[in-house]
């Protein structure tokens, strides 16, 4: 939501300083504040005791930013508390790759990679690492619940925000995202998912209408919500601004009530996308608990609207104590009652320690040619440095899931791409410091040509800046930085390019470079993971999270739906326009695989500088084992991934990721590892028995190191 608020007065500041020297809550005795019941009793017990408005101030927010006055921490939204029967106000923070909403108080917040970022790194653990650390810088800043999780899929691979999302496959990003989830929770956090359900591409995001089957649905972007939901266990779910079929996501009743909160067991509350609820009545049926921002109560639909409604019957008052009791249960059951933040001033070192880890196992070798990398630092001589700002600093994304430059400045929507202090000239200088490294800014292609000419190497930094609220309108860079590319390296055959994107982009010089790595946007230690990668003192082990295509013709949409419609939420009254997603179950690499297209790079790809042989493949429908041993130099990392192939009656696409394991191999080094196979990811979506269904017949493995790489197949019958 475009919000722009002015800096907050002076008074404000003050009342808000108090609020941030929170002392420990009293000890309380009520029933409800018996530690020992289960969070839905003490639920019942507590929304028994609220008269009919203070149910009420439960089911929509207090305004968002500085709008809610004196109750807000600062952050996106707040719920106000209750403080008679001791419920603390839910203070909502963006906190996608860090918290948001930090620096405009003074306070500090770690950039982390982005998490397409994490998703690359397809490392479960990496991934909880990545929620707890945010988990707890927003337990430090006293917020007390995340409004990050985004695992919307990459269906769309010029959508704004996928530098916020978890990749194109529905397994990969619901695994990794439940870990993140997970992280953000240990913190006694409230966690989140979003945006629920099918918000794959920004423009027209509040207008679109997607249209998908329901079996397509259910297998492709439910699935990564359904495993965010069941094994993430996020207390929250917020519910995005497009229809879906039809109705909007907010007042869906198949996305909200059906899957979600019957199949699915869903516990906690719904709450809407800031602006994205658009009635009462029909919301609150269809399963909206919460909507957001609120504001003034006259104003929004869960106010004196609802009141009204629940007043005449027309919305139960059932169905209001239940919106109540998931809200409740959900406090008690992540903690916030009874072990509320107290704030601590966060601390940096670390937070910079586990960004920089989780970029250098995120970041792709995409190339390698005769082993130009790593480089030497020993007799490395000249290195020209060009285009990015690389001297100065790294991207981030843009919009809610900005976090706020060190150093001041807020960072809020809308704005310029915002460059984050860690300036790869000076990470690579360190490494080499015998070495004389120039800089050339790139906007003069025949000058930055002329400096590579003269330098022993050239590393050219291509980014592509992206944001919520706007999407690409092509895979091909922007600002002619192609052509940089291709002078620079006609000028030097030793050129590296370096890409920092939120996502795929379009390479027609790859054939002639020497080696491309993808950082994505990769934190506030991006540089110095560069560094460590580009002289090997980390060997990546990175794999792509999706498909990079060679050009948009490639896609199943080679133009975006709605294109040339922004911003991205009109004014006025805009003809709706659909979304047709014809492509169905054939989400990323399935399409490329189904169509018989080559893409630029497949899913799951990405070089190492050391390498690995695969052998003795044992499959059953339950398991798989394998052996992969290092056969290089160097110890690294392997992510192997386990494909499968259905039936042929069950009419899916040529294979699908099934598992993978990172697998850490010492020179020389074999290790054999078997995979557990879960039954629901070599099922069908039955759409006529509403189920999952294992279909008997031939199941084909395929083991290997990228989803078109897979030196290992075997055939099982089941
Ligand atoms: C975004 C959400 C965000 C919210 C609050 C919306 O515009 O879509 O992702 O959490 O604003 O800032």
């Amino acid at each position: 939501m475009n919000l722009r608020i002015a800096a907050p007065s002076l008074a404000l500041a003050a009342a808000i300083g108090g609020l941030l020297a929170q002392s420990p809550p009293q000890a309380r005795h009520e029933p409800w504040m018996d530690k020992n019941l289960p969070p839905d009793r003490r639920a019942d017990l507590v929304v028994e005791q609220m008269t009919l408005d203070e149910k009420l101030l439960l089911v929509h927010g207090a305004g968002g930013f500085e709008s809610a006055g004196a109750i807000s921490n600062g952050g996106a939204g707040v719920i106000a508390g209750i403080p008679r029967l001791g419920l603390p106000a839910v203070q909502l923070a963006d906190s996608a790759v860090g918290v948001r909403a930090a620096a405009a108080r003074g306070r500090y917040a770690t950039l982390l990679p982005s998490t397409i970022a994490e998703a690359a790194t397809w490392d479960l653990k990496l991934a909880y690492e990545y929620g707890s650390l945010i988990g707890r810088e927003l337990r430090d800043q006293q917020y007390n619940s995340s409004i990050g999780g985004g695992v919307d899929l990459m269906r769309e691979p010029r959508n704004g925000r996928n530098f916020e999302y978890q990749g194109e496959d529905p397994i990969l990003a619901g695994k990794m995202i439940a870990q993140l989830i997970q992280g953000v929770r240990s913190q006694k956090v409230i966690g989140d998912v979003k945006h629920y359900a099918f918000n794959d591409q920004e423009t027209g995001r509040s207008i679109g209408n997607v249209k998908l089957g329901k079996r397509a649905m259910r297998e492709t972007d439910l699935l990564a919500f359904e495993i965010a939901v069941t094994e993430g266990q996020p207390g929250m779910v917020m519910c995005s601004y497009n229809k879906v079929n039809g109705d909007w996501a907010c007042e869906n009743r198949y996305l909200l009530t059906d899957v979600l909160k019957k199949a699915w067991g869903f516990q906690g509350f719904v709450l809407s996308d800031w602006g994205g609820t658009h009635t009462t009545t029909k919301a609150a049926l269809a399963g909206l608990d919460n909507e957001e921002p609120g504001g003034h109560p006259a104003d929004i639909h869960f106010g004196d609207a609802l009141k009204k409604a629940v007043e005449s019957g027309e919305v139960p008052l059932a169905r209001l104590n239940d919106m109540v009791h998931r809200i409740v249960r959900t406090e008690f059951a992540a903690g916030i009652v009874d072990d509320p933040p107290l704030g601590r001033v966060v601390d940096p070192f670390r937070g910079a320690e586990t960004a920089q880890t989780i970029s250098e196992q995120a970041s792709v070798l995409l190339k390698n040619a005769d082993n130009q990398l790593p480089l030497n630092a020993a007799t490395v001589k000249s290195i020209a440095l060009i285009g990015s700002h690389a001297d100065t600093g790294v991207l981030s994304g843009g919009g809610s899931a900005q976090v706020d430059p060190p150093g001041g400045g807020s960072s809020r929507y809308g704005g310029r791409p915002v460059w984050f202090p860690s300036s790869p000239l000076k990470a690579i200088r360190a490494k080499a410091p015998k070495a004389k490294v120039e800089f050339d800014d790139g906007v003069n292609a025949p000058v930055a040509a002329a400096l590579a000419k003269r330098s022993e190497v050239a590393i050219v930094v291509v980014s592509e800046p992206t944001s919520e609220g706007r999407d690409m309108t092509t895979l091909t860079l922007s600002d002619n930085q192609d052509d940089l590319v291709s002078a620079v390296a006609a000028a030097n055959p030793r050129t590296i390019v370096v890409l920092e994107t939120g996502g795929p982009a379009a390479m027609p010089w790859i054939g002639n470079v020497a080696a491309a790595i993808e950082i994505w946007y990769p934190g506030i230690k991006g540089a110095e993971a560069l560094a460590n990668i580009l002289f090997g003192d980390v060997n990546p082990c990175a794999k792509l999270p999706a498909t990079f295509a060679k050009s948009d013709a490639d896609l199943p949409h080679p133009t975006i739906f709605g294109g040339g419609l922004r911003p991205s939420q009109p004014r006025g009254a805009p003809p709706a326009f659909d979304i047709d997603y014809t492509e169905g179950l054939k989400v990323g690499y399935k399409w490329f695989d189904a169509e018989n297209k080559e893409p630029l790079f497949p899913f799951g790809y990405g070089l190492s500088y050391t390498t690995f042989a695969y052998s003795g493949l044992k499959a059953s429908a339950e398991s798989v084992s394998f052996t992969v041993r290092n056969t290089g130099q160097r110890a690294g990392a392997e992510i192997a991934q386990v494909y499968a192939g259905l039936p042929a009656a069950a009419q899916e696409p040529p294979r699908r990721l099934v598992a993978w394991e990172k697998i850490q191999l010492a020179p020389g080094g074999s290790k054999t590892v078997t995979l557990k196979l879960e039954p629901k990811f070599l099922s069908i979506f039955n759409e006529q028995k509403d189920d999952w269904e294992l279909l008997p017949g031939e199941y084909r493995f395929f083991v290997g190191g990228s989803s078109r790489d897979t030196p290992l197949s075997a055939t099982v019958n089941r």
